[in-house]
């Protein structure tokens, strides 16, 4: 029998124990060992859950039980998540987790630790939710040296653009809808201002190409200035805007340049059809070329499945499932000053522009106009160009 314990019972915690509680059967046949959730871990009771006789308070009863093999962090935060996940590792149980912040932070730490300990750290539900991402990346793709990893890797945000380009709701109504749903937080900043899509490129990027990328070296632009004037502008275009987690890997030295910030996407790709809370990853290597991983990135049941998949897996594999990357650093990246691309700007005056193709849009304000450069260019280059020039919108055209 392996004996799991699961950290937190909230959204995701409490997907984790239903499908323990529906599948349970199934699970251990699966595994060919038995699956037992023994404890429940809450400042919270649950009367009437049919697990509400293992809910306990005290993470030291976990931490002290030998009889627990496996631990189910689905608390978020850096804070007591960090420190339960470190003493279970330490223990020699193997952590589970969708906590996407703590594995963007402390992943390479957590991995060692792991390794040193003869037990696993598995976060398969961090990144697209429900998405098999990582899995296939570490295994199915490894005979690939990574050129390039880009995706739309946060489903509130994906619904409130999709919102301005489908409904010609502006940013403030869209979000609102999407509170009204519970798509977004009652505090959406982490979703709007690209937190969340940053730890997920971060994540998606250390195990793509081989070492740790931290959050703060991530330049992440969020969507909250994107106005129904710049949706009409790409539109007339041929292009809707999706913010866009991504990250390059220069064949030259081997650093990475990653970023998360909005882009004007031709309508044709693949990636500008990714609509609703819909997530989608596109990554290409050097053998395999494009591959694009696409699904509901979020929500209760879709990354509570992704989290017993990996707990599965542990049983598999008698606790030693590695996953492992190297610790990054300065020497690790290169500024996103370097990457060119062409671009989008949305500039005060009714002007016509050299070396730019002027964009259309019926309900523009006066006295201002849009474009986009015929050329690509890095962004030093693009303010030399763009001199004397009052930007109002700047994006990225992939
Ligand atoms: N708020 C996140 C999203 C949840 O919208 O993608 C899943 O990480």
């Amino acid at each position: 029998m392996v004996n799991v314990a699961i950290l937190g019972y909230g959204t995701v915690g409490s997907g984790v124990g239903e499908i323990f509680y529906k599948n349970g059967q199934h699970i251990s046949e699966r595994v060919a060992n038995e699956v037992n959730l023994k404890y429940i871990l809450d400042l919270r009771e649950f009367p009437g859950d049919p697990y509400a006789d293992r809910v306990i308070h005290d993470f030291s009863i976990i931490e002290s039980d030998p009889e627990v093999a496996v631990v189910v962090e689905t608390m978020g935060g850096v804070g007591f998540a960090y420190d339960c996940t470190k003493r279970a590792l330490s223990k020699g149980k193997s952590v589970v987790t969708s906590n996407k912040e703590l594995v963007a932070t402390h992943g390479y730490e957590l991995l060692q630790l792991a390794k040193a300990n003869g037990c696993s750290y598995l976060f398969e539900a961090s990144v697209g939710g429900g998405i098999p991402i990582l899995r296939p990346m570490s295994n199915c793709l490894a005979a690939n040296e990574l050129q390039e990893i880009v995706g739309i890797l946060n489903g509130t945000t994906n619904y409130i653009l999709t919102r301005m380009i489908r409904a010609g709701l502006s940013f403030d109504a869209a979000l609102k809808e999407a509170q009204d749903n519970g798509y977004a937080e009652k505090d959406p900043t982490a979703d709007i201002e690209g937190h969340d899509a940053c730890r997920k490129i971060c994540i998606l990027s250390s195990l793509g190409y081989g070492r740790h990328i931290y959050p703060e070296q991530v330049p992440t632009e969020g969507i909250s200035n994107i106005t129904l004037s710049d949706v009409a502008y790409a539109r007339s275009g041929g292009y809707r805007i999706k913010l866009f987690g991504r990250s390059i890997r220069r064949e030259s030295d081997g650093k990475v340049c990653a970023y998360v910030a909005p882009h004007l996407v031709d309508e044709e790709s693949p990636l500008a059809n990714v609509e609703d809370v819909f997530n989608a990853i596109l990554v290409t290597g050097d053998s395999i070329g494009d591959v694009m991983f696409y699904g509901r990135g979020a929500g209760k049941m879709p990354t509570a499945s992704a989290v017993v998949a990996d707990v599965m897996d542990i049983v598999r594999a008698k606790g030693k499932k590695l996953i492992t990357w190297e610790d990054g650093g300065s020497d690790t990246t290169y500024p996103v000053d370097e990457v060119a691309n062409r671009w989008y700007l949305r500039v005060a005056g009714d002007l016509f522009v050299d070396g730019a193709k002027r964009l259309r849009n019926g309900d523009a304000k006066d006295g201002e106009s849009a474009f986009i450069t015929d050329e690509a260019m890095t962004p030093p280059q693009l303010r030399a160009w763009a001199k004397g020039l009052e930007i109002r919108a700047l994006y990225r055209v992939l």
